[in-house]
Formats: C-alpha cells, structure tokens, sequence
C-alpha cells in the first residue's frame, strides 16, 4: 500500500521554531510506523517561499528574495536532517518544475471557467498572507493571531469560483474522518455554512510570486502556489514537470497534518481547488493544536521561544519527541514545562524502560553464561506478560492509525511498567540465592527480557534513537519485519547478549532553557 503525508510547507521568513518542529515530529512518527507495517510511504515537506511576507522580510535584511529563501530553507533542511526527520521529499516552491505545476494547474481551472475578475477589499493580515473577515476593532483592525495591525486593501484580482463548490465541500466535511479531530471539524462547518465566497488567487504589484499567465501584473497569490506544492513534491527527480503525472506518483494524499490555524486552507479551497483541476481529494487533514509555553504564547517579543535546534543539542532528539507526543493529546493545545519534561524524560524513559533492560541484561548475563536464558515456559503466549504484552499492542496500533501518539507510548509505557513489576514480585535476585530455583529465574529474565523487546520495537516510530539503542542491547536483528516480530517468544533463547551499556541517561539541566 501506498501512502503519502505531508507537513505544512513553512514559510521562510524565519528560521523553524518548535511549532514547526512539533508537526513535522509527528509526522515522522507517522511516517516510521507505516513503513514499519509495511506500506510504501512519501513522507513530504518543504519550504513556501513567495508571498508578500518573504519578501518584506528580504528587503527589510537587504537582500535579494532568492538569497533570503536559499539560506532559510537550507537551514530547514539541515534542522531536520539532525532531527532525523525521514522525509522522502523537500519541495521549495521556488524549484523551477514548480512554477509549471502551478500554470499547468491554474490552466486546468481557467478552463473550467473558475477563475473570474474582481475586485478584493478588506484588512489583511501579511504574516498570516490572508484577509481577515471581521475585525474585533474597526478602529484599530489587528491579527488575532499575530497580534499585528491588518492592512487595508482594495485591489481588483483574480478570484476562484470557491462558491461553486458549496454543496461539494459540504458534502466532504460531512464525511467521517476527512477533518480530524472531530472538534475542528465544527469551527469549519460553521465558515462553510456562512454560505463560501469566491476568494482571490492573484495579486498586483507583488513581483515576488509566480506570474499568472495570460494575466500580466498579476501573481498568484501565495496560498495558491503553495498548496500546490504538496502535487510538485510527488514528481521523482528526473520527471518531467507534468501535472499529468502526479496520480501515478502518490496523489492523492492520505494525511496532511497541519496547526488549527490553517485548517479552512486545506479542508475547504484546497479540496475546491482540486475538484476544479479534476484531482482527486485527500484522504484526511489532522489539524492539531498550538503550543505554548509555561502557560504563554510562545513569541519573538517575549522571549520565550523554544529554538528546536538547542532544544535537540541540549536534550536530546528522544527527549523531546517524547515529551511533545506522549504528553500532549495530539488535536489539543498543550503547553510545555520545563519540569514536566525534565520528570516525565527522566521517570519513563531512564528509570522505567532504560533501567529495565540494563537490569535485566545484567542479570541474565550474570547467571546465564552471557547471554538470553532458556526460556522453558515462558515462551507460552498464555504467559502473564505475553498477555499484557498483547493487549499493549493490540491498544498501540489503533492509536497510531489515529494519530493518538499519547495512547500509543501509553501503552508501551504500560508494558515496560507491568515487566518491572513482575521482576520485582519474582525477586530472581533472591530466588538465585536458593538452590533449585535456576530454571524459574531463567523462564522470568526471559519473560522480562521478551517484554523489553517488545518496548523497544513499540519505542521506533516515537523514539527512533532509544529503539535502536535498545535493539542492539537485546541483539536483535533490525531488518526484521516490524509487525511480524511483534509476536511471543521470537527472542532467541541461549543466544548472546552484548555487554549492557545504559541506554537512556537522566537529563539534567544545568540552566534553564
Ligand atoms: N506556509 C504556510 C503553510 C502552507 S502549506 C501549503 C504556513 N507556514 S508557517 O510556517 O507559518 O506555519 C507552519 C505550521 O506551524 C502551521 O501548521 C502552524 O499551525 C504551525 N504553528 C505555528 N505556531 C505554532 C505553535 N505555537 N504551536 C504549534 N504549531 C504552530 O502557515
């Protein structure tokens, strides 16, 4: 099976802050735990690149647009390369196959006659790069979002026939699981139900844009372009920029995650857009919610912007994308503490799970010539831990196929607890004292031992670094297929064990972040 994701092509008018490394952690624990059950998977993301806001950045810097987009975007790039962020594809809506797409697609929807003339005015918000219905104030009109005065336009432009699409979009809406979670899916009935708008696609006097053809003085007004991002991505390196071509590349879609805030771009003119250019619609958009701080919005001019670059540096890629997916209910808003994190990194994953298995591997090691104990009953899956073990996974994989990345390490955490509780009521420490005892302490260390590595391979898509460490601590072999070795007793009794080395250290700061 085939499945394409995205995150949100980011604008480049600032280097990625933790927002945007919150989606994209997400996705690629998407994208982990479909290729590990087995499905050809196209993760993509990327960098939107035009727009008035990039290129007031620009000139505000003193340099070209291109220069600015070539550096920001290029840092992007690299911040998830450290991250280890298994994307498939990096789309920049300034490659030069994309400006094709976008005319090839623009073609398709003149051709239906979707696009018509007229005239834009009302208060626009340039970091949002979008009009804003009702200001609050008319006096003094700012963003609610970026806490900045709107701009007044009247301009004549380019419009879509979005009100067309009426019935279509609330047909789409309507369907189960297309807007996840279910509670975003009001806030967008009720803009549909307001009756849907043409919106306009072009703009005058903004040279940093594509230029619509058969249309001079116009580009395309930056939404447009950069949706269309997500069909130029699907193109393999030596294809030619064809629209044609992207049905047999992975469109449509099956998931586009994305914050709250731009929800009504992807779940309704993205979908009208497409059903003008005859493309077929994507499956489901996740809108998830924002993060903030100790209780406050995350911003500039307070200060208190977490930079995922130190964060990574001084933390720890397992860290973060722990806390960030098993704390936060992914849909919610959450918020981050600093103490939270440091209790929640330190107590799941260095006190339960890492010193799980370094005990474990010790002991066995210890009394069972170096490596797995023999097994003897315990490879039953009537035993106690395979049934825990069972029903965490059996909790774990519709959690995923959700997004409920919070239920998932739940689950897994809830395995590595319930094996330290039972080597704790065995005492094989004690029961070794004894004799008699040998083939009893080797069943447990190997029970333990089995349920350690079902944490580790449940760990991969959340904590990918943790996992593989974890693997190689239990000498597994990594090119096993995923779901298949989620099955009782494959841990090979009698077979070696490396020396332990602890696999997740206490993360102490030293200042604050
Ligand atoms: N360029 C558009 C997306 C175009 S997609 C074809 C854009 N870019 S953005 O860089 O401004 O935002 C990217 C994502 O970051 C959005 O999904 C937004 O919701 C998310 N976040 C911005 N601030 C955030 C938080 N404080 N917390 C969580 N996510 C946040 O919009």
């Amino acid at each position: 099976m085939s499945y394409t994701l995205t995150t949100p092509l980011y604008y480049v008018n600032d280097r990625a802050h933790l927002g945007s490394a919150y989606t994209t952690l997400a996705c690629d624990a998407v994208a982990r735990y479909r290729r590990l059950i087995g499905e050809s998977v196209r993760f993509i993301t990327g960098c939107d690149e035009h727009g008035q806001k990039i290129q007031r950045t620009a000139e505000a810097a003193g340099v070209t647009p291109q220069a600015h987009c070539d550096a920001v975007s290029e840092g992007y790039r690299q911040l998830w390369a450290r991250w280890q962020i298994t994307n498939d594809r990096f789309i920049r809506t300034t490659d030069p196959r994309h400006r094709s797409i976008v005319e090839q697609f623009f073609a398709r929807v003149e051709a239906q006659g979707d696009v018509v003339e007229g005239r834009q005015q009302g208060w626009y918000c340039v970091a949002c790069e979008e009009f804003k219905d009702d200001p609050a104030d008319a006096e003094a009109p700012s963003c609610s979002v970026h806490q900045k005065p709107l701009e007044w336009r009247d301009e004549c432009n380019l419009f879509f026939r979005l009100s067309r699409y009426q019935g279509e979009i609330e047909a789409l809406i309507r369907r189960p699981g297309f807007i996840t979670p279910a509670s975003r899916r009001r806030e967008v009935e009720n803009f549909v139900a307001q009756g849907l708008r043409d919106f306009s696609i072009s703009r005058v006097e903004l040279p940093w844009g594509i230029p619509v053809p058969g249309h001079d003085g116009h580009t395309f007004y930056v939404w447009f372009d950069a949706l269309l991002g997500y069909l130029t991505a699907l193109l393999e390196a030596d294809d030619p920029a064809d629209l044609n071509l992207v049905t047999q590349r992975g469109w449509p879609a099956q998931l586009h995650v994305i914050g709250k805030d731009i929800l009504r771009f992807h779940a309704v003119y993205w979908p009208a857009m497409l059903l003008s250019a005859g493309l077929p619609l994507p499956d489901k958009v996740f809108g998830h919610g924002f993060l903030t701080r100790e209780g406050q919005k995350m911003g500039k001019s307070l200060g208190n912007v977490l930079d995922p670059e130190m964060l990574l540096e001084r933390c720890g890629s397992d860290a973060v994308r722990w806390y960030l997916l098993r704390d936060i209910p992914f849909g919610d808003d959450g918020d981050f503490q600093q103490q939270r994190f440091l209790d929640l990194v330190n107590n799941d994953l260095a006190n339960t799970i890492g010193n799980l298995l370094n005990r474990t591997s010790s002991m066995a090691r210890r009394w069972f010539e170096g490596g797995v104990p023999p097994a003897g009953g315990a490879v039953e899956p009537t035993h106690p831990l395979a049934l825990i073990a069972a029903a965490c996974r059996d909790r774990y994989r519709p959690a995923m196929e959700q997004l409920d990345f919070r239920t998932a390490a739940e689950a897994t955490l809830e395995l590595a607890i319930a094996a330290n509780g039972y080597l704790n009521e065995q005492a094989p420490w004690s029961r070794m004292k004894q004799d008699g005892n040998r083939e009893q302490v080797a069943a447990d260390l190997y029970a333990v031992l089995e349920a350690t590595r079902w944490v580790a391979l449940l760990l991969a898509p959340i904590v990918p670094d943790l996992s593989g460490r974890m693997l190689v601590q239990l000498a597994q072999d990594p090119s096993w297929p995923w779901w298949d070795a989620l099955v009782w007793g494959r841990l090979e009794p009698e077979s070696p064990l490396p020396e332990p080395s602890p696999v997740m250290a206490r993360l102490e700061l030293e200042e604050p972040l």
